[in-house]
C-alpha cells in the first residue's frame, strides 16, 4: 500500500495514519498476551504468570484466541507495509555503514527510507514466525482433526512452535528497546502519529526528503 505520511501544518511530519497505529496496537496488545501466556505453558518456574492473565484455565483458553487476533492483525500489517518492507539498493548502502549506525554516528549513517533495513528484517522476522505460529499453533489447538497418518505434524508442531516464540522473544526485545530507548520520540509516532521534522530527517532522511517533495511549499 502507498505510504500516507505527509508534512503537517504544525512543522510536524504525520509518520503513521490512525489505521497503522490501530494495527499496530492489535498486533502490539495480542503479542504481549500471547508472550505472558505462552511463558507460563513453557516452564514451571514461570507458570506464576498466568495469575496476571487470567488464571491457568482462561490463559489456555484465550491463548489460541489471541493468536488468531495476532495472526490477523501480521497479515493486515502485511498487507499496508509489505510493499514498503522490500529491499533497495539504498539498504545495501546502510548495511555497509551498519557499524555507524550502532554507535549513533548519524551523520556517517546513509539516508533511510520509511523504514531502515534493520527494520526491515525485523517486519520479515514477525511475519514469517507468525505464519509458523499460527500454523504450528492450529496443530496443538485442534490434534483431534489432523489424520492419524499425519500425526508426525503433532510432534512437529510442540518442537516448532516454541522455537519460532522464542525467535519472536528475540526480535520483540530489540524492537521495544530501540522504539523506546534508543530512538527518542519514535514510541510518540506510533501513539499520535506524528514526528518532529528534525526526527525524520535524522532517523529517515530519505523518506522525510520524499515526504516534503510532495508538499515543496510546507518544507521549511
Ligand atoms: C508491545 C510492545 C511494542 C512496542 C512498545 C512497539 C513500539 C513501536 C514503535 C515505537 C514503533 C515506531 C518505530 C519507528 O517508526 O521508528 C513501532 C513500529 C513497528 N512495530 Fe512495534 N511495538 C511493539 C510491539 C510490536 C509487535 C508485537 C510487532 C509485531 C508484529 C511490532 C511490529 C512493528 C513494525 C513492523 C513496525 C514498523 C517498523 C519498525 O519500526 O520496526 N511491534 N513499534
Amino acid at each position: 500500500m502507498r505510504d500516507e505520511s505527509h508534512l503537517l501544518p504544525n512543522g510536524r511530519v504525520l509518520r503513521y495514519t490512525f489505521r497503522e497505529r490501530l494495527m499496530h496496537w492489535l498486533a502490539g496488545l495480542s503479542y504481549v498476551y500471547l508472550l505472558i501466556t505462552g511463558l507460563a505453558f513453557w516452564s514451571p518456574w514461570l507458570y506464576g504468570l498466568s495469575a496476571i492473565t487470567g488464571g491457568p484455565t482462561i490463559s489456555r483458553v484465550l491463548h489460541p484466541w489471541a493468536g488468531l487476533i495476532f495472526t490477523l492483525a501480521v497479515v493486515w500489517m502485511d498487507r499496508i507495509w509489505s510493499a514498503q518492507m522490500r529491499s533497495t539498493p539504498r539498504d545495501r548502502e546502510w548495511w555497509h555503514a551498519v557499524k555507524h549506525y550502532i554507535r549513533n554516528e548519524d551523520d556517517q549513517v546513509p539516508p533511510e527510507d520509511r523504514f531502515n533495513p534493520g527494520q526491515k528484517l525485523l517486519f520479515w522476522g514477525f511475519f514469517w514466525c507468525g505464519i509458523v505460529l499460527f500454523l504450528t499453533g492450529l496443530i496443538l489447538w485442534v490434534p483431534n482433526w489432523i489424520p492419524w497418518s499425519l500425526r508426525f505434524l503433532r510432534l512437529i508442531a510442540v518442537i516448532v512452535h516454541p522455537i519460532a516464540a522464542l525467535l519472536t522473544i528475540a526480535l520483540f526485545i530489540i524492537h521495544v528497546y530501540m522504539g523506546t530507548a534508543v530512538e527518542r520520540g519514535a514510541f510518540g509516532s506510533i501513539v499520535r502519529g506524528d514526528v518532529s521534522r528534525k526526527w525524520a530527517a535524522r532517523y529517515h532522511r530519505a523518506w522525510y526528503d520524499q515526504t516534503a517533495a510532495r508538499d515543496p511549499a510546507a518544507k521549511e
